[in-house]
Parts: C-alpha cells; structure tokens; sequence
C-alpha cells in the first residue's frame, strides 16, 4: 500500500518535471526565428504560393481561402509535401514546431504583407 502510493508520487513528480517542457513548447520559435520564418514565408512559400500569399504556382493561402481547412492537414501538407504536386515537404529545413507556428500565421491571416 505504502509503496504503491510512493509510484504515484513519483509519477506526479514526473509530470511536473515535463511540465517547463510543454510551457517551451506552447511559447513557439524564438523571436529571431520567427524573423527567419516570415522572410521565408514571403520568399519561399511565396515563389509558388504569391508574394501576398494571394495565389501563383499554388494556391493562395490567405485566411480565407484556407478557412475551414483543418489545422491538422494543414500542417501535414507543410510538413511532409504534397505527392504529385510541387508542394515539396518542408520537414528537413522547418521543426515541427517552426511548421505550427507558420500555419497558425496562416490561419490567422496576419502572414499576408
Ligand atoms: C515549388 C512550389 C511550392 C513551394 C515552394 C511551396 N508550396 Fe505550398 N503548395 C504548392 C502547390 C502546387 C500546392 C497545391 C497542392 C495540391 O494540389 O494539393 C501547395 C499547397 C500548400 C498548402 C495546402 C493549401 C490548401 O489549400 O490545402 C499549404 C498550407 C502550403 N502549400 C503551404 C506552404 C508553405 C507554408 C510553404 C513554405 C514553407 C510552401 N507551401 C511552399 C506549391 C508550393
């Protein structure tokens, strides 16, 4: 019984200890790299997707035209590209964590110049 209370403790005291990770995590790049993604944005995503995101080789990635799309999805696409299309997937270059960051710009419309 006392012992059995003791794994609990320690498994309380391990979910605080990775606590200050999922805080890091929640807080998103840096800010000079979320500097190096909007350049990014507008010059990598932008020679396909436009400069204004508005539409070019792919399609616009405005807040509206990807309104209603999930964010799951959304963050695939980046991540691993789309097959048979020039989408390339962005998983060498971008973390994971660089790749949420984008596409909640995306869907917050506040990527758009
Ligand atoms: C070489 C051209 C090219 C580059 C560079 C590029 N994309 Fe794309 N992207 C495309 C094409 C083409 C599609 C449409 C794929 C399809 O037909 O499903 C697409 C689709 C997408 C979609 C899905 C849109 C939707 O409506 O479902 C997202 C999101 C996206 N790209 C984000 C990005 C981001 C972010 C970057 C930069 C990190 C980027 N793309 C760079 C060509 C490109």
């Amino acid at each position: 019984m006392i012992r059995s209370r003791h794994a609990v403790i320690g498994l309380g005291l391990t979910l605080v200890s990775l606590f200050p990770f999922s805080i890091a995590l929640a807080d998103g790049p840096t800010a000079e790299r979320q500097g190096q993604l909007e350049h990014l944005l507008v010059q990598d995503c932008g020679s396909c997707h436009g400069l204004r995101l508005t539409g070019g080789l792919g399609p616009a990635l405005t807040r509206s035209a990807i309104a209603g799309k999930p964010r799951d999805i959304l963050i695939a696409t980046v991540t691993h590209g789309r097959p048979d299309t020039a989408m390339p997937g962005w998983s060498a270059l971008l973390s994971e964590q660089d790749i949420v960051w984008l596409v909640d710009r995306l869907i917050e419309g506040k990527s758009t110049p």
